[in-house]
């Protein structure tokens, strides 16, 4: 078999490591052949390709990004993009296609199964938003980022006796704002999942700064408030769709400073979250998934995803995997409460 890969959506810790798991199972155990796709979907919509072997993917594990290269293209919203999929599949004679990505990219994998390509999908996320699978790759790299700045942020802020709000990624769920919140001991930590209120969360901070403490508050980039969201987002979008928020972290820092008359300082953690080498967890989720999605090819079962369930790899069926956001359940968030103030 011909089978092509390709990553789409926002780059995450480990997918490199799938890539070299996926080639190195189906060189040397079936026999398969490669074909590397540029940038997402854009690469099978404009034929670009380039090599993917066993020595394309020597010394690729540890590597943070993708050596495929990525974007959020999507085949259905460009004029004749499935048809020239077809095409290139047809000109470089790909039977099949591996698509790493998150929810925009398997949403793309299912349609294109359902319209006769067979894909088999791989998740991804920083964000572990994605309802079918217990946890993504990255996730856990990107909270052990957040963590260590947090313990960084936590001895300037003493030192200075200052507020630190620490804003990370996350804008429908607070899986990263909650687990590097609960790991670095912050004192409030805000999530998509439930609107705060200000005045409570200046209680908290004026309750920390009275015990002689610094404050840390980690809020998740898609945190609102009760009241005064509109402020937040100005509602344009980006050249991708993407609403861009309008910081959060900032907003709330000037607000604490205004209310407490304490010096608050806010940092954006933002893309640093994603880049760099997978942690080891990372590194071996990515690689088992490879190694299931290239079964799942070789079984010629396809529209489905391979998802961790428990400590076991599953496949899934692909409308499944895109169904439902995974939040953070009240019960969860209810833990981290228990340390506020
Ligand atoms: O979905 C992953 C993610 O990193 C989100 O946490 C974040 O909101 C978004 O991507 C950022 O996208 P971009 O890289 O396009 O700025």
């Amino acid at each position: 078999m011909r089978i092509g890969v390709l990553t789409g959506g926002g780059d995450c810790p480990g997918l490199n490591a799938v890539i070299r798991a996926v080639v190195r199972k189906g060189v040397e155990v079936y026999g398969h052949e490669f074909v590397g796709f540029r940038n997402g979907w854009k690469g099978p919509i404009e034929g670009h390709t380039r090599p993917l072997g066993l020595d394309q993917v020597e010394d690729i594990l540890t590597r943070g990004g993708t050596i495929l290269g990525s974007s959020r293209t999507n085949p259905y919203k460009v004029d004749g993009g499935v048809d020239a999929i077809r095409a290139t599949l047809a000109e470089h004679k790909v039977d099949a296609l591996i698509a790493i990505g998150g929810e925009d990219t398997l949403g793309v994998a299912k349609k294109l199964t359902d319209d006769g390509i067979g894909v088999v999908g791989v998740p991804k996320t920083i964000d572990n938003d994605l309802g079918a699978t217990d946890y993504t790759f990255g996730f856990d790299t990107a909270v052990h980022i957040a963590t260590e700045a947090i313990d960084r942020l936590r001895t300037t802020a003493e030192s200075h006796h200052r507020a630190l709000v620490v804003e990370v990624m996350g804008r429908h769920a607070g899986w990263i704002a909650l687990h590097s919140g609960l790991a670095g001991g912050a004192n409030v930590i805000l999530v998509p999942e439930k609107k705060f209120s200000v005045d409570k969360v200046v209680e908290w901070v004026q309750r920390r700064f009275e015990r002689e403490y610094a404050p840390i508050i980690v809020v998740a980039e898609g945190a609102m408030p009760e009241d005064g969201a509109e402020v937040l987002v100005s509602g344009e979008k980006d050249a991708f769709g993407h609403v861009r928020l309008g910081g959060i972290g900032t907003w709330l820092a000037d607000e604490i400073a205004a209310r407490t008359g304490k010096e608050s300082r806010a940092v954006v953690l933002g893309h640093t979250q994603r880049g760099g080498t997978p942690t080891a967890y990372d590194r071996v989720l990515a690689t088992r998934f490879g190694l299931h999605a290239v079964d799942a090819v070789n079984d010629g079962d396809f529209g489905v995803m391979v998802a961790l369930r428990g400590t076991d790899i599953v496949r899934v069926k692909l409308s499944e995997a895109t169904a439902e956001l995974k939040t953070v359940p009240t019960e969860r968030y209810a833990e981290a409460e228990v340390f506020f103030g």
